[in-house]
């Protein structure tokens, strides 16, 4: 089959590699229809790389129709249409018990002391092949599922992966009071998606932040107040969000930036130079040294008002960075972060996709391209040229 590997930096190529099989009666394969591309996925393309394996098949946002199945799938079956969520989980275990999804214990990466296994996601979350291909095995296919009906074009669910829950929790769990002020930092997928999260459930005022024009205006055309970092960067940006709400500052703060945050070119160069050493020498920089880009989280801890909360769902890698513990303390600050626990938001969630669109995901995608075309999907993405704010590949 084909599919989307990992070659090296800002490197993936579309490559024929074996057909998946069922390895475990646990399994089941799918023939993907629909699968995206994530700002997960820059940090593979740029910054992981460490952690990547030469021909490692990316991607985490497939939806599809079961293939085949293994003897303990539970109620699936071949020819259902499913969406994947980007981890694997068992569904069954305490963390799974909690909807602590990510931190599944029958799949947590405990080589490298991380949660539950990821698609496509580095040695970190356990090197399971991706979904940037013609067919995907899915691992615990028993609760590794969401299925969703037949009929709708797959752009009605396909987000459902990742994206829709995503942008769910970091909502959730910004805790916006009543009539409260969110400012949401970054308007790529995540961002966006999360400014209509928040409107579509009435959260008083939603400001955002980005620096790309077209991402901006995408916002805005929906009613959300934007600012342009371009205009306001460092310590200005905050200020100017207290101007906004009464000198105080925001409820609530969302970080959907993560670690490749433009805003630190000293942070930038250490990782360019990271990119370019082989991966036995700069693994153990990247897990201590901590070379993270942390504009986007020191803004938020900025701007959010004291005694507020600051969600974060950027991805954050590295270990020693330093944080502004004397402010965060000081402002009594409460933090929340993690990667998106999906199926704990799929059923709030299923009932806007099926009625109506209120979160707009049918327009949601800017490209729709062939799997073929993933180098420069990735590439277009990676720079935000062209408008390109969410690609759905087409295997
Ligand atoms: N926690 C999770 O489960 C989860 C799931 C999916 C994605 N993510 C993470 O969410 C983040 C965003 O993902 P995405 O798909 O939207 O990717 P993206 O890279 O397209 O979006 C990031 C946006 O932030 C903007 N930006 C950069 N620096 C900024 C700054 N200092 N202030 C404000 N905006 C800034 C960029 O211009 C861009 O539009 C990534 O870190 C991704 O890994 C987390
Ligand atoms: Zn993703
Ligand atoms: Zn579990």
């Amino acid at each position: 089959m084909k599919a989307v590997t990992w070659q090296g930096r800002r490197d993936v190529r579309v490559e024929t590699v074996p057909d998946p099989t069922i390895q475990e009666p646990t399994d089941a394969i799918i023939r993907v229809t629909s699968t995206n591309i994530c700002g997960s996925d820059l940090h593979l393309y740029e910054t992981l790389g460490p952690f990547m394996g030469q021909g490692d098949v990316l991607g985490h946002e497939p939806m599809g129709v079961v293939e085949e199945v293994g003897s303990a799938v539970g109620d699936l079956k071949v020819g259902d249409r499913v969406v994947i969520p980007f981890q694997i989980s068992c569904g069954s275990c305490w963390m799974c018990d909690q909807q602590l999804y990510t931190q599944c214990e029958t799949t947590q990466v405990r080589e490298h002391g991380t949660g539950a296994a990821l698609f496509g996601f580095s040695k970190l979350y356990g090197e399971v092949p991706g979904g940037q291909a013609e067919y995907l095995r899915v691992p615990q296919a028993r609760f590794t599922h969401v299925k969703v009906p037949d009929g709708p074009p797959d752009e009605r669910f396909v987000y459902l992966s990742d994206v829709l829950p995503t942008a769910w929790q970091a909502v959730a769990y910004a805790s916006v009071p009543q009539g409260g002020t969110l400012v949401v930092l970054g308007l790529g997928p995540i961002g966006d998606m999360a400014t209509r999260v928040a409107a579509h459930q009435g959260v008083g005022r939603v400001i955002a932040v980005d620096l790309v024009p077209e991402r901006l205006e995408r916002a805005r055309a929906r009613g959300v107040e934007v600012i342009d970092l371009r205009e306001h960067d460092g310590a200005d940006l905050a200020e100017t969000i207290r101007g906004m709400t009464g000198g105080r500052g925001p409820d609530s703060v969302v970080d959907a930036v993560g670690m490749e945050a433009h805003g630190s070119p000293g942070a930038k160069l250490v990782q360019d130079v990271a990119g370019l050493l082989p991966s036995f020498l700069t693994r153990p920089l990247m897990e201590r040294a901590g070379l993270d880009r942390l504009h986007a989280l020191y803004s938020a801890i900025d701007i959010v008002r004291r005694g507020g909360t600051v969600s974060i769902i950027g991805v954050y890698g590295g270990m020693a960075d330093p944080m502004p513990m004397m402010t965060m303390f000081d402002k009594q600050i409460q933090l929340r972060m993690g990667q998106a626990n999906i199926k704990r938001w799929v059923p709030e969630i299923l009932p806007l996709l099926t009625d109506g669109d209120p979160l707009g995901v049918e327009q949601f995608a800017t490209h729709r391209l062939p799997l073929d075309q993933a180098p420069e999907a990735y590439a277009m993405f990676q720079k935000k040229e062209d408008g390109c704010v969410k690609v759905v590949l087409k295997p």
